[in-house]
């Protein structure tokens, strides 16, 4: 599978330690940041996994800040990309077999590397066996990308000039 990962700066160490292991069981990963652990803002990176998968970039998202709540709110926000906070390996097998989920998202202060291992194996390799017109409902509530103002945020990333 391709998966897009991304993180903000307070769990760039659980993302990459989850990234070592998809790399491990074979997956491709594009790792859209961030890298280090400079103050940054979750929705950039929520941004980046949702159009990576909904441009079809990758066949998966995992999106990972300190609860998850920030990140998985940012990626939902574009059309087309369904996303799912998880703790518990239950709720990952449903998040992809009732609601089609394309992005899995953690709280890596919150929920344990083994979990987060597990649970994208798991969401990963279900099949959606739900229904197809709840999906298609869910997509339509988002009537349309806003473009949300981020692009000065990310020139100054990219310059190396981000200051918080
Ligand atoms: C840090 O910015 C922290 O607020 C963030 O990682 C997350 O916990 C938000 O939901």
């Amino acid at each position: 599978m391709k998966i897009a990962i991304g993180c903000d700066h307070i769990v760039t160490d659980v993302k990459d330690k989850l990234k070592e292991a998809l790399i491990q069981n074979g997956h491709q990963i594009l790792d859209v940041g961030t890298y280090d652990f400079v103050r940054t803002h979750y929705p950039i990176f929520g941004q980046k996994i949702a159009e990576a998968v909904v441009h079809k970039k990758c066949d998966f998202g995992i999106a990972i800040c300190g609860t998850g709540v920030g990140i998985s709110n940012s990626a939902q926000k574009i059309k087309g990309a369904r996303v799912a906070l998880i703790r518990d390996l239950s709720a990952a097998k449903i998040a992809r077999k009732q609601y089609n989920a394309n992005i899995i998202a953690f709280g890596g202060r919150i929920t344990g590397l083994g979990i987060m291992e597990e649970a994208v194996d798991i969401f990963i390799n279900q099949k959606f066996t739900g229904d197809q017109k709840l999906v298609d409902f869910l997509d339509g509530i988002v009537k349309e990308n806003k473009e949300v103002s981020f692009a000065k945020e990310l020139a100054d990333w990219e310059k190396g000039k981000y200051h918080d």
